[in-house]
């Protein structure tokens, strides 16, 4: 059963108590949320004080995806708001090892995220580390894109590069994901599901939950 990870990004911002209650009833297992700072991509999306309200509402595990520069500056500060792991860039990251270390002391999951274009291979020397990859599948910075097919033979490679190494990383893959493709993506080796819009802009998103949950 994969893990079931709702993105922030894609719901009603005018009524988050409303979506946070939504997800505490729901079989969500972790609440993704989308950091963004407009340099690193090309948007700006929320930071450490609405994070820090929804941790007063809800009882999910806090995934915290950090598309910015220089994340370490407020590791931190994320920790304070309430995170529960934090997922920094290999594009942006070049003391990764530091970093991820940095994350853990802090008593947080550390995860590394890859771009669409960045190999897996580049992972080899901190795999060990690591408590998930996060696979994009598709370029970060908005939601409702479409899944990035490339992804499938990336996660496959990570898989075996996770048996070969004996690491404990978990894989996730973010974007684009939806009931069409996540069996597949499960199937090829993912252990954590994130959807947005796919879950947020369903008729029943508790059902559609139970949905990637039942795959
Ligand atoms: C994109 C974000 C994703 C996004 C996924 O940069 O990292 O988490 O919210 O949204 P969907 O599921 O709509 O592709
Ligand atoms: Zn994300």
């Amino acid at each position: 059963m994969p893990i079931v990870a709702p993105s922030l990004l894609a719901s009603d911002f005018l009524r988050l108590g409303d979506e946070c209650k939504m997800l505490n009833e729901s079989k969500a297992d972790w609440f993704h949320l989308d950091v963004m700072d407009g340099r690193f991509v090309p948007n700006i999306s929320y930071g450490m004080p609405i994070i820090k309200q929804l941790r007063q509402a809800s009882t999910k595990f806090f995934d915290v995806h950090l598309m910015i520069v220089e994340p370490e500056k407020y590791f931190e500060e994320f920790k304070d708001a309430g995170a529960n792991s934090l997922t920094v860039h290999l594009e942006v990251s070049p003391h990764l090892h530091r970093n991820i270390q940095h994350i853990k002391s802090l008593g947080m999951k550390a995860g590394v995220a890859l771009n669409p274009a960045t190999p897996v291979c580049l992972l080899k020397d901190i795999i060990s580390d690591l408590d998930l990859v996060l696979i994009m599948s598709v370029n970060p910075g908005f939601g409702g894109q479409s899944f990035i097919r490339h992804s499938i033979p990336k996660i496959k490679e990570l898989k075996k590069l996770i048996q070969d190494t004996g690491s404990v990383s978990k894989i996730e893959v973010d974007g684009g994901i939806s009931l069409e493709n996540a069996a597949e993506i499960v199937h090829v080796g993912a252990d954590i599901l994130v959807a947005g819009s796919s879950i947020f802009k369903a008729d029943d998103p508790k059902q559609m939950i139970e949905k990637f949950k039942a795959i």
